[in-house]
């Protein structure tokens, strides 16, 4: 890296320090003239403060050092990221300078360490310097011990400082989580008595009804059975044709519920019979895929047959729909595509259909997304976790 030297005086590299190391700080640190400072030249600096600067310049963590009468900064490579755009031009220069707007802040913790010999932590401090030239809204983790020189009187400050994501933003984040998650269970919770008032519907208007039809019929056929045999063997087999149908729309809403095919066989079976019945053209991939639990198993099902109904209802004539299911180790993928006309989701607000599927995903721990643009088709991709 180029040396900035701007107005700052920085001598030929140190050759007499070699136990500055070898970092990028340990050159700037060796080429600094540090004569015009309290510190004076590095060759008659105290041993206390050569060993403190050693450990500083070599340490991964971020930190700095203030020495002598006027605190003057000595920090390492891990420190420059802190810094950002002080940097190089925070070597050397006084506290009081380098950090000139928290200074009434600071500064007291500095002279306390000073006066007192004793050190300070700082928990989920906001940053003290506009870093990059612009608050961030960063917080960090300070601790300020005092560093004895070589008459056991405290010479300088050691600053470390670590990175913490500041407690009110966290709670603030969690908080926010929270309520969405309890939105989202809201949801389901309305999406699943929804669900039930539809079957009730169901039930009464279609199966029961036919049902009770039939049982009235029954009812006549006994008598036509002494009056008229043969129109009661006629109406019987009619009966029966209809008992049949009762049983399969009974056994279609059974299937709408849970498909048997997904509790017996799978997903990829599930969706096999799914393309087959489909009104546009579907393939599926994923065969020989491994089971995942019963729960995983439906949301998912559910997700890719919403997005096949979205394909058939919304992608517009000629469109395929691809679907791939795969098990890699810890989660379950899904993606079910169209070619078809796609849409804005900047301008179409999303619908149940959506907002269920995205809410199922969310029940089981998993993301979702829904991309598309006009013209371009649409993709649902999805992974759930498995453990
Ligand atoms: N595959 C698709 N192709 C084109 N448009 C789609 C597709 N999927 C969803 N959309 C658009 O997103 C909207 C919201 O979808 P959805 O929430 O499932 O509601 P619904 O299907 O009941 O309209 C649809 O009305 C449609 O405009
Ligand atoms: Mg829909």
């Amino acid at each position: 890296m180029a040396v900035r030297t701007s107005s700052r005086s920085y001598a030929p590299f140190g050759e007499g320090a070699p136990w500055l190391g070898s970092s990028e700080m340990a050159r700037l640190v060796g080429r600094f003239d540090w004569s015009q400072t309290p510190l004076g030249p590095i060759e008659a600096w105290p041993q206390s403060l050569k060993s403190a600067v050693a450990i500083c310049l070599r340490s991964p963590f971020q930190m700095a050092i203030y020495w002598g009468a006027e605190l003057n900064c000595i920090y390492n490579d891990a420190e420059r990221e802190v810094l950002g755009s002080l940097h190089p031009d925070a070597l050397g220069l006084p506290a009081r300078e380098l950090l000139r707007e928290s200074w009434p802040v600071v500064g007291p913790r500095f002279e306390a360490v000073m006066a007192q010999d004793t050190g300070i932590l700082l928990e989920d401090e906001p940053l003290a310097f506009d870093r990059h030239g612009r608050p961030n809204g960063s917080f960090l983790t300070y601790s300020y011990s005092p560093i004895l020189d070589d008459d056991d009187r405290v010479g300088g400050v050691l600053l470390m400082a670590e990175g913490t994501i500041g407690r009110e933003r966290h709670e603030h984040e969690l908080r926010a989580l929270l309520s969405d998650l309890r939105a989202a269970q809201r949801r389901v919770a309305a999406a699943g008595d929804a669900e039930r008032r539809r079957v009730e519907r169901d039930l009464h208007d279609g199966a029961q009804q036919r049902l009770m039809a039939i049982r009235l019929e029954l009812g006549l056929v006994r008598e036509l059975l002494v009056s008229d045999p043969s129109t009661a063997r006629q109406r019987l087999d009619e009966l029966h044709g209809e008992l049949d149908a009762a049983v399969e729309q009974l056994r279609e809403l059974a299937h709408g519920l849970y498909p048997p095919l997904l509790a017996s066989d799978g997903l990829y079976a599930a969706l096999m019979s799914v393309a087959r019945h489909s009104a546009i053209p579907v393939t599926v991939d994923g065969e020989g895929m491994s089971r995942a639990p019963r729960g995983i198993e439906s949301a998912a099902y559910f997700c890719c047959l919403e997005a096949l109904q979205n394909a058939t209802k919304h992608a517009g004539p000629g469109a395929n729909v691809s679907i791939q299911v795969r098990m890699t180790g810890d989660a379950l993928r899904l993606r079910v595509c169209d070619d078809g006309a796609g849409f804005d989701p900047n301008a179409v607000r999303p619908g149940y259909g959506l907002i269920n599927l995205r809410d199922r995903i969310d029940a089981v721990g998993g993301q979702v997304e829904v991309s598309s643009a006009p013209g371009r088709g649409t993709s649902v991709e999805a992974r759930i976790p498995v453990r």
